[in-house]
């Protein structure tokens, strides 16, 4: 696992906004990972202003986002595929068509989601490099603690400790959300390369935990140490806790 620490977080932003254009500039149909939440919103800004510079065009790329709620519809500001054309898709120059999220909306058998989902991977021919944030309590995805370290895209419950840290967004939208589907931890750890970013002190522990920590269920994250292909990008604040 490579751990690189930065000054702050408009560095780890900018660090991992090179990562991805190195790689789309290589290889103009990879197959990205995305994750929602605060972390990634300077990053997907640096990718835009790249793409209006004419660095870099997504006009082939292919995307899957880790996760989404469970019942909400598209246009529901809440729902991860409204921040995802908000803070990304409608800034750039992607083909909406090669952009999934795992959707289970009102009405659909959440049992069979999932699958659909790991098949779309499949065929798309597995994914580039999964860019991911970290949880308080170490989730990524939305694989909450005592997921199972082989887990797959499926539906799970949110725990309390998330539904706090959600819950500024969720309950501004008058939303409950407790059940997501998410790509599964042994999905994450199929992709070609991972790129974890953290930034803040509410995430050295986590942080810690992931990287110098026991691989456990306890830290979902911490099963990224059985990956060969994983870059941690922090600022001082999330490394403070390191060894
Ligand atoms: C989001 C996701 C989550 C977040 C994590 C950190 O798609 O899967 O695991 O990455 O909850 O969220 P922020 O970045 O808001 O601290």
């Amino acid at each position: 696992m490579e751990v690189v620490v930065l000054d702050s977080a408009d560095a780890v932003a900018e660090y991992g906004a090179q990562r991805i254009i190195g790689l789309v500039k290589q290889n103009s149909a990879a197959v990205l990972g995305l994750a929602t939440g605060r972390t990634p919103v300077a990053l997907y800004k640096c990718l835009i202003r790249a793409y209006q510079q004419g660095d870099i065009s997504f006009q082939d790329v292919i995307t899957f986002n880790l996760d989404e709620y469970v019942g909400i519809g598209d246009d529901e500001p809440l729902s991860f595929s409204a921040f995802m054309r908000r803070e990304l898709f409608n800034a750039i120059d992607i083909n909406v068509e090669n952009t999934h999220i795992p959707k289970c909306p009102e009405g659909e058998n959440p049992f069979q989601v999932g699958e659909e989902y790991e098949r779309s991977i499949e065929l798309a021919g597995g994914i580039d490099l999964q860019l991911l944030g970290i949880g308080t309590n170490g989730h990524i995805g939305f694989n909450e603690p005592t997921s199972s370290l082989a887990s797959r895209t499926r539906v799970k419950t949110l725990a309390g400790s998330t539904i706090h840290d959600n819950s500024l967004n969720t309950n501004k939208a008058g939303v409950s959300a407790e059940l997501a589907v998410t790509m599964g931890i042994g999905t994450i750890l199929d992709t070609r390369r991972v790129l974890l970013l953290a930034t803040g002190d509410g995430k050295a522990r986590a942080i810690s935990a992931a990287v110098e920590g026991p691989v456990s269920s306890m830290c979902p994250a911490s099963a990224l140490q059985l990956h060969p292909k994983v870059t941690v990008v922090v600022d001082q604040a999330a490394a403070s806790q390191l060894q």
